[in-house]
């Protein structure tokens, strides 16, 4: 059995999901998934950081039987989902002196979820540690990345950041360290997009506090570990700082033709004035490339035809899906094709309850687009220009 190591105490004992392909039945899992656990080794003590998804955990018990683990003195949990905290009860079983480590938050959260004793926890608080003997821990609350009750946890010696789901990516590959640099950013981008995005203001918080310890790597529970921590961390500050792209996501949904229309008019505008246009048909299209898309947007333009007075479920379903996921978009416009009268400007706008882009003047058509509607077109084109160019993203 295959057992990878951070330098001489850490060993990385999780799973690697290689064939999931959902996530939490929303997310899409292009290339699978992994559940970092970390066993780390000190002079008196041992601690296992996390476990792996229940129905996992017969593979985490093996590597710990292989790694001649009699005694395991602390479970630490960082994070209570179920893809990290699912086979806790199986090692609290079969290590009946271990005690199990969380925030006050996480306490009450995994005993919502498992039957836990309550002898068997030990809350900590932000900045304790715990020595291991040569080694010693140090625990950094940060709720809200992505649950109220998470933290981090940093082995103070060797310079290693454990941050669970924080800087993860979903991504099963051979190997545990970054190797594949370009298509790590993307999994990490797209993980950051789906999951950690409505909290980039509490991680711009986090990050100002990492940036104060010296790291050698971090050692997130889905993923890559990165032995240049700086890659992640630079690409996380870029990703949650303010500043937006010349760049139009383009959501939409057609019938009948006559929206397709008008979004390929509108395209072939955008692209004259050199704005870059990301168009998702929403029928064929992957969320986690639409969230990664939104990341960077300037605008974003939603197009939908009229059904049963509004609008088109999936469009519904996509300005839920926005809002929920808080995008830094600075301008939003509404493009509507109806056949005999809806309200659909005022049902999607009603959504926006989280984010506050400018609202550019809706665009509203009967029928097919005729050489008036393309002029409109036009028009949007030149005012989202206008409007990129204020920002100052224009090059
Ligand atoms: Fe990887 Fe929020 O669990």
């Amino acid at each position: 059995m295959f057992i990878s190591k951070i330098g001489e105490a850490v060993y990385e004992i999780g799973f690697k999901d290689w064939n999931r392909r959902l996530f939490d039945e929303l997310i899409p899992l292009p290339d699978g998934t992994t559940y970092n656990a970390y066993l780390i080794k000190g002079s008196e003590k041992t601690a296992l950081i996390d476990t792996v998804d229940t129905g996992k955990e017969e593979f985490l018990l093996k590597k710990l039987a292989a790694l001649k683990i009699d005694r395991l003195d602390y479970l630490i949990s960082n994070h209570s989902e179920q893809d990290h905290s699912g086979s806790i009860e199986a090692v609290l079983k079969k290590y009946p002196e271990a005690k199990l480590i969380c925030s006050k938050k996480g306490q009450e959260v995994l005993s919502a979820h498992f039957t836990i004793d309550q002898d068997r926890f030990k809350v900590v608080a932000d900045n304790e540690t715990l020595s291991l003997g040569n080694l010693t821990l140090q625990f950094i609350m940060a709720p809200w990345v992505h649950w109220p009750e998470t933290m981090l946890t940093y082995l103070i010696e060797e310079e290693i950041l454990f941050p669970c789901d924080l800087f993860g990516s979903h991504l099963a590959q051979s190997g545990l360290f970054l190797s594949d640099y370009e298509h790590t950013y993307r999994s990490a981008k797209r993980y950051y997009a789906e999951i950690m995005m409505p909290f980039r203001q509490q991680i711009k918080g986090y990050l100002e506090k990492i940036s104060k310890l010296p790291l050698k790597y971090i050692a997130p529970s889905h993923g890559v570990v990165y032995q240049e921590p700086r890659f992640i961390l630079d690409a996380y500050r870029d990703w949650t700082s303010e500043r937006v792209k010349n760049e139009v996501v383009l959501l939409y949904v057609s019938m009948h033709h006559s929206v397709a229309a008008f979004v390929t008019e509108l395209i072939s505008e955008l692209e004259k004035k050199r704005i870059r246009v990301m168009p998702f048909n929403l029928t064929v299209s992957d969320i986690g490339e639409i969230a990664m898309a939104l990341v960077d947007a300037a605008t974003v333009l939603i197009a939908t035809p009229a059904l049963l007075g509004g609008a088109h479920p999936q469009i519904v379903s996509v300005t839920y899906l926005f809002n929920a996921l808080r995008p830094k978009t600075k301008f939003l416009g509404i493009i509507n094709s109806y056949g005999w009268g809806a309200r659909v400007v005022e049902q999607l706008s009603s959504m926006l309850t989280a984010v506050k882009p400018e609202i550019l003047p809706a665009l509203v058509f009967k029928g097919i687009p005729r050489e008036h509607t393309f002029q409109q077109a036009a028009e949007l084109a030149e005012l989202i220009f206008r409007k990129h160019q204020e920002t100052g993203i224009v090059e």
